[in-house]
């Protein structure tokens, strides 16, 4: 008996939080990133649900309460890093240095977001474009001419240079 009335209970409070609103959002794309399309697809595919105005809202987005996790993270996302408005706010190779150290970190995409989005896991072959094209970003922010690492041994060797100050 009692647990008829939990169920019961749990399911009218389920139905009652859908009705709590959920913004879900895409503004117009004031500034579009600029970059090579190697390395838009790849922010594509594996950021731009949280950081663009170009979200992909699947399903589960308008089921809560797993809508108002996914809410909080585009709302979030945005604030910190938005694509769609590139060219505004910092400067894009400082933009460019965050966003590797993000990837390098293996602190993003969010590993939530994976679980849910196999395909937007960064390959080795990405992860590669990215480090590449953020240490160009930086570079061309400083007026130097870009060092582009080819291949991991290259980057073993200059980290090692690092270290010891050279
Ligand atoms: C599921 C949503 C989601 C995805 C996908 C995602 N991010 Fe984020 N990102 C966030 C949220 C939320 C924050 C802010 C809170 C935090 O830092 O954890 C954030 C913060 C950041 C920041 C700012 C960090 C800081 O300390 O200010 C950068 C840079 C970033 N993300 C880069 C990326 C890149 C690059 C990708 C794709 C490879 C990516 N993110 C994919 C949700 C996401």
């Amino acid at each position: 008996m009692v647990f008829r009335w939990l169920v019961l209970l749990l399911v009218v409070a389920f139905i009652g939080i859908q009705f709590v609103p959920v913004q879900r959002t895409n503004p117009p794309v004031t500034a579009a990133f600029a970059g090579t399309p190697e390395v838009k697809a790849i922010l594509e595919r594996s950021c731009y649900d949280c950081h663009s105005n170009e979200t992909r809202w699947p399903w589960y987005s308008r089921v809560a309460p797993v809508s108002w996790m996914v809410s909080k993270h585009v709302r979030e996302g945005r604030e910190h890093l938005n694509f769609s408005q590139w060219g505004t706010g910092a400067e894009a190779g400082e933009k460019a240095r965050e966003i590797w150290e993000e990837v390098e970190k293996g602190r993003m995409p969010l590993r939530s977001y994976l679980l849910a989005h196999p395909s937007a896991r960064l390959s080795q072959a990405d992860r590669d474009v990215l480090r590449n094209w953020a240490g160009n970003a930086v570079a061309a922010e400083k007026g130097q001419t870009a060092v582009s690492p080819k291949r991991e041994e290259s980057t073993e060797r200059e980290r090692h240079h690092e270290e010891r100050g050279e």
